[in-house]
C-alpha cells in the first residue's frame, strides 16, 4: 500500500510485536469468527475470551453491534459499507495483534472477498477464520435480538440471508468450523479451547 502524501510513518521506532508479545508471555493472534446474525459468534467468543483471561491471556473483542454503534456508526449494510466495515475492522485488529493481544472478532462477515480482505490486512499467518455454523432457519428461530422476524415484515434493508447473501466456505477451505446447529455450547467451546491454546502458547508455556 503507498504512503499517502506528506505523512510520514514512524513504525521503525516504536517497540515491536515480538517485545509485546514477550511481555505478555503469549502469542497474538486475530480469530475471525464469522456466520450468519444469531449463529452464536458473539456468545463462544465472550465464553472464550473468559477461559483464557482465567488463564492469564490478554485479549481483546471487536464486535459487530458494538462496533457499529461507534467507530463505524456512519456504515450501513451496501455491500460497499459492509466492505469498509471489515477493512476498519481488520486494521483495528491489526493494531491490537501489534500490541500482542489474542483478538476475536464477531462479524458476519457475509462475503469470501471479505473474509480474504480481513487476512490480507491482518497478514494470514496471524489470521484464523472461524466459521460459526447455523442456517437461517436456526438463527430466525432463535431470533435473540427480534431482527428476524422485523425483517420477514420487511422492516430492515439487505439483511443478510434474506435480501442479502451469506457466502459459506468453499468446500476443501482451511476455515474452522463451528456447528452451532449441531453442538451445544459447552461442546464448541471446548472445541474451540483445544484448537486456539496451541496457537497462542508462548513456546516457554507449549
Ligand atoms: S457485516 O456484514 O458488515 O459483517 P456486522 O457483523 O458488522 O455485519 O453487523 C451485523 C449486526 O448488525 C447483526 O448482528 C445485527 O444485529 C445488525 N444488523 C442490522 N441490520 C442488519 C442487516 N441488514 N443485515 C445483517 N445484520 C444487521
Amino acid at each position: 500500500m503507498s504512503t499517502p502524501e506528506n505523512i510520514h510513518t514512524e513504525f521503525h521506532r516504536m517497540l515491536g510485536r515480538e517485545a509485546k508479545e514477550a511481555q505478555l508471555k503469549q502469542r497474538g493472534h486475530v480469530f475471525w469468527f464469522y456466520g450468519l446474525s444469531g449463529s452464536g459468534k458473539s456468545t463462544l467468543a465472550n465464553a472464550l475470551e473468559r477461559k483464557l483471561v482465567e488463564r492469564g491471556f490478554v485479549t481483546k473483542i471487536l464486535d459487530g453491534d458494538n462496533i457499529r454503534s461507534r467507530l463505524n456508526r456512519d456504515l450501513g449494510f451496501s455491500d460497499e459499507d459492509r466492505w469498509e466495515n471489515i477493512r476498519r475492522i481488520s486494521e483495528v485488529a491489526r493494531l491490537f495483534l501489534d500490541s500482542g493481544h489474542v483478538v476475536f472478532t464477531s462479524f458476519i462477515t457475509p462475503k469470501r472477498e471479505l473474509r480474504e480482505l480481513a487476512s490480507d490486512i491482518v497478514g494470514s499467518a496471524d489470521f484464523t477464520p472461524v466459521y460459526v455454523k447455523a442456517d437461517f432457519e436456526t438463527c430466525a428461530k432463535r431470533d435473540v435480538k427480534g431482527l428476524y422476524a422485523k425483517a420477514a415484515a420487511g422492516g430492515v434493508k439487505h439483511f443478510t440471508g434474506k435480501d442479502s447473501s451469506f457466502e459459506e466456505p468453499e468446500a476443501g477451505s482451511v476455515d474452522w468450523v463451528i456447528d452451532t446447529d449441531r453442538q451445544s455450547e459447552a461442546e464448541s467451546l471446548q472445541a474451540l479451547l483445544d484448537q486456539v491454546l496451541p496457537l497462542i502458547q508462548s513456546d516457554s508455556q507449549a
